[in-house]
């Protein structure tokens, strides 16, 4: 992607310039950021998705008696009718399904894939929404069909509506509202208030979210992950070359069941030691930030024996370092000529005949392995 040049889908800006601006800053509103915007999918088949079980959907409404939440999967029976005002539903990860959503998110790419989560999409009958609320990571709001009033604000107070199934504040301050058409974009930061409400039926928004991992949860998990590849360098380096704790000094006691002070220092260290290889917790990072959502499933694919050109599966994760290569949730060494092969792979999504013919033997068997796990195939 050119990162200087102007975007229409950015108002003008280049993405340079909307990353110094406005990203994790400031909200922007682009009118006509896809112009004379189709929707890339209908409503019927949106209801489809809404109605399979490995899809998240959720469906909300309200009305008299307050706010209600169902999470689906829905028959199209069990959606209101269109007539009736009031509800939306919500249906999480349609890029993963959809390549023409799919192919709409990747205009976002100037963004680290680290960050980017999925496309929602959400439906909304006249008057619908989902409530006055802010959200913990950036967000695109891109209306696809019909109208949708959005007021925001930064909001200093941040208590929420009690006795509610979803996340509503309970003293919204909106600052700003506009009127979004088919084709318009909101750009919103972090934390940044929102309330979305349907002007009219047929309301389609997407919202591209953005990702990113919260410290706590991220340690546990990279921590999980190590001792999972520790305990493996464990069994590997066999016990004849274990340093096993020694206490020539200890002295005699009469608190026994004290815990020895060196013990806790050697145990300290043991810990610490691995932590000191950096590169452990790169590929943890690597692993845990392409690890498959868990609806996601691959189909068996097959190699052809010669291989043309080849293309990411759309929900393959894929990230590199300077030492990695990162695939759904496996990591690889890699260097050299194959390193840049398959960055250039992840970056670009897939490779053509003039890169496959440079590739390696091993590059190629590697690419292989990837096409009879579904995660790439060939062309
Ligand atoms: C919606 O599309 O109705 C909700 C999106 C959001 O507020 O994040
Ligand atoms: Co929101």
């Amino acid at each position: 992607m050119e990162i200087d040049q102007p975007l229409t889908l950015l108002g003008g800006l280049s993405a340079q310039q909307f990353m110094r601006r406005h990203w994790q800053k400031k909200p922007l509103l682009v009118r006509q950021a896809v112009p004379a915007m189709v929707p890339p999918i209908a409503r019927p088949e949106l209801f489809d998705l809404a109605a399979r079980e490995e899809v998240e959907s959720r469906l909300i409404r309200h009305g008299k008696s307050g706010w209600t939440l169902k999470h689906g999967p829905f028959a199209r029976r069990a959606l209101p009718s269109l007539k009736q005002p009031g509800w939306t539903l919500l249906v999480q990860g349609v890029d993963l399904h959809h390549q023409g959503v799919h192919e709409l998110l990747q205009q976002f790419r100037f963004v680290p894939d680290a960050r980017l989560d999925d496309v929602m999409i959400s439906y909304a009958s006249d008057t619908g929404g989902v409530g006055a609320h802010f959200d913990s990571y950036d967000v695109f709001l891109l209306q696809a069909q019909g109208r949708r009033r959005w007021s925001i604000g930064k909001q200093r107070d941040l208590r929420l509506q009690p006795h509610v199934p979803l996340k509503i504040l309970a003293q919204f301050e909106p600052e700003q509202s506009f009127v979004l058409e088919a084709g318009d974009m909101l750009y919103l930061p972090p934390r940044y208030a929102h309330d979305g409400v349907a002007e009219g039926d047929d309301c389609m928004t997407y919202s591209i979210g953005l990702r990113s991992p919260a410290a706590a949860p991220l340690g546990a998990d990279l921590l999980a992950r190590i001792a999972e590849a520790q305990a493996e360098a464990v069994e590997d380096a066999a016990a004849q070359a274990a340093v096993h704790y020694r206490d020539p000094a200890q002295p005699a006691l009469d608190t026994p069941a004290a815990m020895p002070s060196a013990l806790q220092a050697f145990a300290r260290e043991a810990v610490l030691s691995a932590m000191r290889d950096g590169d452990i917790i790169d590929r943890a990072l690597g692993e845990s930030m392409t690890e498959p959502k868990p609806t996601v499933w691959f189909d068996q694919g097959e190699a052809p024996s010669q291989l043309n050109a080849v293309a990411l599966d759309r929900r393959t994760r894929m990230l590199y370092d300077e030492r990695h290569l990162y695939i759904n949730g496996e990591s690889f060494r890699a260097s050299g000529r194959d390193a840049k092969l398959m960055r250039r792979l992840a970056d670009q999504r897939g490779l053509g005949p003039r890169d496959l013919a440079r590739a390696s033997d091993d590059a190629l068997a590697l690419l292989s392995d990837w096409c009879e796990a579904g995660w790439v195939h060939a062309e």
